[in-house]
């Protein structure tokens, strides 16, 4: 089946299983940051494993379960586990985030675990994403275009969503959590980068660089989704501290600050009603 009839196919499954339900907003999580499905109320749970398409997962922290329910009001699709472009595929989550569209989701809300540029936004700080750099060398989007879905050339000005980043902010604030703001920088990995690359990722204008988010960011921009996103910062880029960098730690550092990602993820996607 092609990507496209999966995501349909997709669509049509979870729409039988949770009839007349429309997500306002679907939310991707990242590494460590699982616990927030348990906030979801009346949940259907389908496993990715049924659903054409959707990914298999293999790596530690990462389950794949699609959750359908209300956070804080507010309807909402969870996809609770990402497979990452490192597993060899960079289009690996293009049939779920294109499935949200489908039935319905106007907003993606992508969570992701992230090293940092700024020693002054260190490990457990939270980041709102402005923007992105792709240094991943390649594109979900690439291929034949699917006009379905989306335009062949999308723009990606505007590829986080000002409005959406004002109501993270204003979210933070009332919450007490200290939010940074910075452009997210995508590495392919699955190795860490060198101090040289670091180097090179600071110098382009980077504030943090991770492993994901990127993908999912151009295929929902394509559909016509509107994006936000927050990283946990769990570690300063490699060479920029003498802590060390590795995986271990980033689970630890994104479970430590899962609390106050859960709280502004659910602040922010209960104001969207
Ligand atoms: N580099 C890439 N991905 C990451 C990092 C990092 O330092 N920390 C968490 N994810």
């Amino acid at each position: 089946m092609s990507q496209a009839t999966d995501a349909v196919e997709a669509a049509r499954q979870i729409q039988k299983a949770a009839p007349g339900f429309v997500p306002r907003a679907a939310i991707v999580l990242g590494s460590g940051l699982g616990p927030l499905a348990r906030r979801i109320d009346d949940p259907v749970r389908i496993a990715y494993a049924d659903l054409p398409g959707f990914p298999e997962l293999a790596v530690e922290g990462h389950t794949g379960e699609l959750i359908l329910g209300t956070l804080a009001g507010t309807p909402v699709a969870c996809l609770a586990g990402r497979k990452h472009a490192y597993e060899g595929r960079i289009d690996a989550m293009k049939t779920p985030v294109r499935a949200m569209r489908l039935i319905g989701a106007e907003v993606l809300y992508l969570t992701c675990a992230a090293g940092s540029m700024r020693a002054e936004v260190g490990a457990g700080s939270l980041m709102t994403i402005t923007d992105h750099i792709n240094l991943m060398g390649g594109s979900p989007l690439a291929g034949p275009n699917d006009e379905d879905f989306g335009p062949r050339f999308p723009p990606m000005a505007d590829a986080y969503d000002p409005e959406l980043i004002a109501l993270q902010r204003r979210a933070a604030d009332e919450l007490g959590i200290s939010l940074a703001d910075g452009v997210y920088a995508a590495w392919l990995g699955p190795a860490f980068e060198t101090p040289a690359e670091v180097r090179m990722i600071k110098g382009l204008g980077a504030d943090a660089v991770g492993m994901s988010t990127v993908p999912e960011c151009l295929v929902a921009r394509h559909c016509g989704l509107r994006v936000t996103a927050t990283a946990v910062i769990t570690n300063l880029g490699v060479g920029l501290s003498d802590e060390p960098v590795n995986h271990d730690q980033t689970l630890a550092a994104a479970a430590e600050a899962g609390e106050r990602l859960q709280a502004l993820v659910t602040a922010v996607v209960g104001a969207l009603g």
